[in-house]
Parts: structure tokens; sequence; C-alpha cells
């Protein structure tokens, strides 16, 4: 299966994200064209494998970010022969941002998601309103929104959301229902049920309304690559090195350390670039050549993505290496700084 070629590298049946290409060809990965249908937060992956199994004519695409609950949803689907289902590594806002097109989505179903319920930590629940928009710009019209929850809190940041989203309606006569009898059940939720939690059932669905998609899929650039000239040694460059943070197109960039190769003529810029929805923590190389030039580059240590924010991130580092020696000059340069 073509998974198999974006998998974690940990020897299983876990897709990575990151290691993807954005936006992703399901059709591919599945090896059929059929519905797509997502989970979010899969946790224990007895739902997943209850809905593929229940749904063999779709193809059902769980995302987690938790690595155990990857692994038993892995293990649920090996275990029951789906050849309709993957599971796959990343933060699901990311995944719908960068993996999915528009309108490629037939139905979401979000069971339970963290309710977060300490004081400050509210902003890191899921559902919000522009977590809506970015579902209503990947769901088809039509497309099918099951949310559940049994925290009161969050229940009413659910309701409100949903009362005032433009891009989607009840299926039923009320915002919510307390009780469904119809539908596969999680493990988290059979736990609160037992222990006598009120849940909050959501079945809505994508209307017509056009929702303006402020959400465009990252573009991959060629690999950064810039040859300059420089008096400077790769020593003295390296003495003068401190951390800094700079902002730059909305763009997130940290130069926090920099490490000397034990072979000489190499210098590696640890960075980090925040570009939203993608976080990278990447090396920066700076190597002589034998002809006194230097060449500026992305370092191919994990998997780097050559995204817009790379290419400013290698420019600041060249900006801050002339900086320190007016006389150094650029002689060339794939950097793309324009979106
Ligand atoms: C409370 S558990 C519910 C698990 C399962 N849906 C159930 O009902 O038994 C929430 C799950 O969502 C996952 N999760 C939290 N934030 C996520 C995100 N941004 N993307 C994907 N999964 C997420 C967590 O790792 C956790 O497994």
């Amino acid at each position: 299966m073509c998974g198999e070629f974006y998998n974690s590298g940990m020897g299983e049946d876990i897709l990575h994200y990151a290691r993807m290409p954005w936006p992703t060809d399901w059709t591919a990965v599945f090896g059929r064209e059929a519905p797509l249908l997502v989970e979010i937060g899969f946790g224990g992956g007895q739902f997943l494998v209850d809905l593929a199994q229940k749904r063999p004519s779709t193809n059902i695409l769980g995302i987690e970010i938790s690595l155990p609950s990857l692994r038993k949803g892995a293990k649920k689907v090996r275990l029951a022969q789906l050849t309709n289902t993957q599971v796959l590594q990343g933060d699901s806002k990311a995944v719908l941002w960068l993996q999915c097109l528009p309108q490629s989505l037939a139905e979401v179903y979000i069971n339970f998601p963290d309710p977060w319920p300490k004081a400050g930590h509210q902003q890191r629940r899921l559902i919000s309103d522009t977590f809506l928009h970015l579902l209503a710009t990947r769901m088809q019209d039509g497309g099918l929104l099951d949310i559940a929850t049994d925290h009161a809190d969050y229940a009413e940041v659910i309701t409100a959301c949903l009362e005032r989203t433009p891009y989607f309606d009840s299926r039923l006569s009320t915002t919510f229902v307390n009780q469904d009898e119809t539908r596969l059940r999680t493990k988290y939720e059979t736990k609160g049920l037992q222990e006598g939690r009120l849940c909050h059932y959501y079945k809505w669905v994508r209307n017509t309304a056009l929702a303006p998609d402020s959400y465009a899929i990252l573009e991959e650039l060629p690999m950064p690559h810039v040859v300059m000239t420089s008096p400077d040694s790769l020593e003295t460059i390296a003495s003068r090195f401190t951390a800094q943070t700079l902002e730059l197109d909305a763009v997130n960039i940290k130069f926090l350390d920099l490490y000397q190769s034990t072979r000489p003529g190499k210098l590696l810029v640890e960075t980090y670039v925040r570009e939203e929805p993608f976080h990278q923590r990447v090396c920066l190389e700076m190597r002589q050549r034998r002809q006194g030039d230097f060449v500026i580059s992305l370092a191919e240590v994990g998997f780097p993505r050559p995204t817009h924010g790379i290419h400013l991130a290698v420019h600041a580092l060249v900006v801050w290496l002339q900086s320190q020696s007016p006389e150094s000059r650029v002689l060339n340069s794939t950097l793309k700084l324009t979106e």
C-alpha cells in the first residue's frame, strides 16, 4: 500500500503528516477512490474500527497526536484486517490545512475532544470558530459533521460556535441531543456513561454557504542554497553567534544554538521556524568551500520541508552574516522571498 512510503519509520503502519505530500493524494494512499471519512482524536481506536467495518465502501482516516493511541489504533486495524483504514500521526488542524484539498472530506467525527478544564488552558481546545471555518473549507457540501462531548463547559462553547457558524446546519431539530442509542460508542463515552456523565451529541451538515479559504496549503520550494563570500573565518563567525528571535512575514524564526562539525569547514545553526500551521526544528548549514566562499543551506537532518519560512530563515542568517562584515557579498541564491 502507498501509505508504507510515508510511514513514521517505526516499523508500524502509522502515517506521519510531516513526511507526506501537501496536499496528499488520498486516493493513492488508500489505493482506491472512495468517500473520505475522518475521525479526529480516535484514542483507543474502537470507534474507528467499528466505523470502518460498518462502512466498507469508504476510506477511513484516523488522526491522532498521541503515539500510544496510534499504536493501539494501528494494531486494531491490523487485527481486524481492514484495508479501508489508515492511521495518521499529526495535529488535526495541520493535517486538514496542509493535506486535505478543499471540498475533499465527506464526513468528520470528533468524539470527546480533550476538554482542557484548567483555567488558562481553554485556548488549547480543538473546537472554535476558526476550526469550524477550516473544516468548512475542507468538507464537501452535504458533508456530515458529528461531535460528542461529556464536558458541560466545553458543550456550551461547542453549542455557541455551531449556532453562530454560517457553514453548518443541524441535522436534528435541536442543536444537540443528550441521548443517541443508534451511534457507535467510544471507549471514553462508555466509561463516562457508566459514571453517569451527561453526553452532548451534535449532528450537523455542511451547507452550501461559501467559506473563504484563508488556509492556503504551504508550498514546498526548491532547497535553499546561497553562495557568498566573507572575509570572516568560520571560527570568527561561531564566536560572534548569539541566539536570536525574529518575526518576518508572520513567520517566527529562532536561531537557537550553533554547533561546529568535528570535520573542518562546517557550522550548523539549530533553528526553529513556525509558520502556521507548521512548526519545524531544523539545522541550517554554513559550509566553507575549498575556493574560500561559503554555502548556506538547509541540512538534510531529519525530514526538513523547504517552505517559505525556511527560505526566510536562510535569508535572515545571510543578512546576519553580511551585518558582521560589510565586504561580504552574495554570489548566487535560490531563495524565494515573496509568497
Ligand atoms: C478525551 S480523548 C477521546 C478519545 C476517543 N475519541 C474516545 O472517545 O474514546 C481525546 C483524544 O484526542 C487526541 N487529540 C487531542 N488533540 C488532538 C489534535 N489536535 N489532533 C488529533 N488528535 C488529538 C488525544 O490524543 C486523545 O486521544
